[in-house]
């Protein structure tokens, strides 16, 4: 079966600094994947790669079996790969109902229609009611995104990502800045994503990282250094000692 996603040889430079160095990542379908290293190991940097945000300076992107490398950020999304929304995108004076009709109406088009066929704007209000349904977020529909406590706004973002249909889900960081106390939250909501979206998660917290993924990748200074199911992971001497450098570093 062809991956959902596919990273080839994916080489990325910010001059002589190498960020992503010859990374290979599968995603399947439905993956439960995370992706974990040290700050400033390039996890995010191979977001931007995969979303087009950055052009990579070599390798490849496929998705669905079909190179997107060169695509559009825009292209990308429309194709079926979301990141989480960044708090600061937004629109902090409309509800937060009206933040996901607005995402749910720009992947169908309803926007543009000057002639909209009779109840499709229901249909669009229907719909991201019931992404929001699903993330526990219903109460807060018509309450104002600036009003809303930041653990709740980053369930919004992923409320967004869900009202694009993504068939590939970037969640990264989905729970820093968010109090331990809703964090679970976040998890509960992950763990009851459709079983059809390959998530790739990137996190710090290994409670996070052992509750939601199914196999782990390593990156290290830009190169994946492993990947494996998490038993694998925790076992790997090579793991245990870049993290126990970091501590060490840390004090
Ligand atoms: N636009 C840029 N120009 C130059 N260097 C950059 C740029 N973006 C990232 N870097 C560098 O690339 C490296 C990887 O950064 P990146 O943000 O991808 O790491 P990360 O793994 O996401 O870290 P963290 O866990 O702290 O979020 C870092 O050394 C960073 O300073
Ligand atoms: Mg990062």
């Amino acid at each position: 079966m062809t991956a959902a996603l596919e990273i080839r040889g994916l080489h990325k430079s910010f001059g002589a600094l190498a960020v992503t160095r010859d990374v290979n990542l599968t995603l399947e379908r439905g993956a439960r994947q995370a992706l974990i290293g040290p700050n400033g190991a390039g996890k995010t940097t191979l977001v931007n790669l995969i979303t087009g945000v950055l052009q990579p300076n070599s390798g490849q992107v496929l998705l669905d079996g079909e190179d997107i490398t060169r695509l559009s950020q825009a292209k990308r999304t429309r194709r079926g790969i979301a990141r989480t929304f960044q708090i600061n995108q937004l629109f902090r004076g409309l509800t937060v109902l009206e933040n996901v009709y607005l995402a749910v109406a720009e992947r169908t088009g309803a926007c543009n229609k000057l002639w909209r066929p009779a109840g499709a704007e229901r249909a669009v209000i229907a719909e991201a009611l019931a992404h929001l349904d699903s993330l526990r977020l219903a109460d807060d529909a018509l309450k104002l995104v600036r009003e809303l406590p930041y653990g709740r706004l980053r369930l919004v973002e992923i409320a967004i990502a869900l009202a694009l249909r993504p068939k590939v889900l970037l969640l990264d960081e989905p729970a820093a800045g968010v109090p331990s106390s809703e964090s679970h939250l976040i998890l509960d909501v992950i763990a009851g994503l459709d079983p059809d979206i390959a998530i790739l998660i990137i996190e710090h917290d290994m409670d996070v990282v052992f509750r939601v993924a199914k196999r782990i990748t390593v990156l290290v200074q830009g190169a994946v250094l492993t990947d494996g199911t998490p038993a694998e992971i925790v076992a790997d001497e090579r793991v245990r000692a870049v993290y126990l450098g970091e501590e060490a570093r840390h004090g």
